[in-house]
């Protein structure tokens, strides 16, 4: 039997489109495919609505079984992938996206994301229009991108109408990306955080510990709560059935002005993944 819950208002977070994300959901790098179709249900069943793979995590097959396997109706699930490096282009992305597809087993996506923005090959607006004409055709619901910094966007802008809904990005307490949210902020574009907890390395801030304390909390719901408050999509990554769950149970408690601005202060802009002019070579390639 599936668990009959309430959605508030915090839990979804509006994209410019008309469409809306789940505020929290399961982040899946570096998790083999088999786990990852594991973890898929135990997230499903723990109440989340939003999975996040990408093309180049090499589980996209796991993860649609996941989905399809699950209780929970495909048309509750958000489900988002992205298009890699090695696939800019027109006539590449649009190929690699029904590759993506038929990995998943399903007949669509609801976000789909231009992975890095690869500036120096110039391909950003052909690799959007494809996005673009994906969407038009009905098999993604919303596009978006990813590593994306104020220049690549503002490029895109002057070359395209469509303005991605969504940009996502490292960010954590250690890397906090203000002039970047401000930005995305001022276009009406969500920004998404991955890498939300650090990956795990910010759990152990004194600063985190000691409001974690006080409101008798993980430390990752508190950083969580603060990616909320701020207004971010938060991606979570977890194969563990109690983090993952932990890692939702987020919407019955707040963080006060002085938790924010104390976390505030524990900017260093310190980077965990590559800057976004240095895209990582293929961490998974997906052998097909
Ligand atoms: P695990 O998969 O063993 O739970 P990020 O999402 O920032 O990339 O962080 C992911 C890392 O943080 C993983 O190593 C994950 O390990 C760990 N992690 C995720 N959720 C929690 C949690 N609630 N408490 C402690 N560690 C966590």
């Amino acid at each position: 039997m599936r668990e009959e819950r309430t959605t508030t208002s915090e839990e979804r977070t509006a994209l410019a489109d008309g469409n809306s994300i789940p505020t929290i959901g399961l982040g899946v790098l570096r998790v083999p495919s088999d786990d990852a179709e594991q973890s898929v249900r135990t997230a499903l069943t723990a109440g989340y609505r939003s999975i996040d793979t990408a093309a180049t995590y090499g589980n996209e097959d796991g993860v649609g079984r996941g989905i399809r396997n699950s209780e929970v109706p495909r048309e509750e699930v958000f489900l988002t992938t992205k298009v890699w490096n090695t696939d800019h282009g027109y006539d590449r992305t649009l190929a690699a996206f029904d590759k993506s597809l038929a990995r998943l087993g399903l007949d669509h996506v609801d976000l789909y994301l231009i992975h890095w923005p690869m500036a120096h090959l110039g391909k950003i607006p052909e690799t959007w229009r494809a996005l673009i004409e994906l969407k038009a055709q009905g098999r993604v619901r919303s596009i978006g991108v990813s590593n994306f910094l104020v220049k690549h966007l503002e490029l895109l802008a002057s070359e395209s109408d469509e303005t991605p809904v969504v940009n996502q990005i490292e960010l954590h307490p250690h890397m906090q990306q203000h002039e970047l949210r401000e930005y995305q902020r001022s276009k009406g574009i969500v920004t998404q955080a991955w890498s939300p907890l650090g990956q795990g390395q910010v759990l152990s801030d004194p600063t985190l510990v000691e409001i974690a304390h006080r409101h008798g909390r993980s430390v990752a719901q508190i950083v969580l709560r603060w990616h909320i408050q701020l207004g971010n999509v938060a991606i979570p990554k977890s194969s563990n059935p109690g983090r993952i769950a932990d890692n939702r149970d987020v919407f019955g408690f707040a963080l006060t002005e002085d938790d924010m601005a104390a976390i505030g202060t524990l900017n260093a802009d310190r980077r965990i993944g590559s800057h976004p002019d240095s895209p990582p070579k293929n961490p998974l390639p997906y052998d097909d």
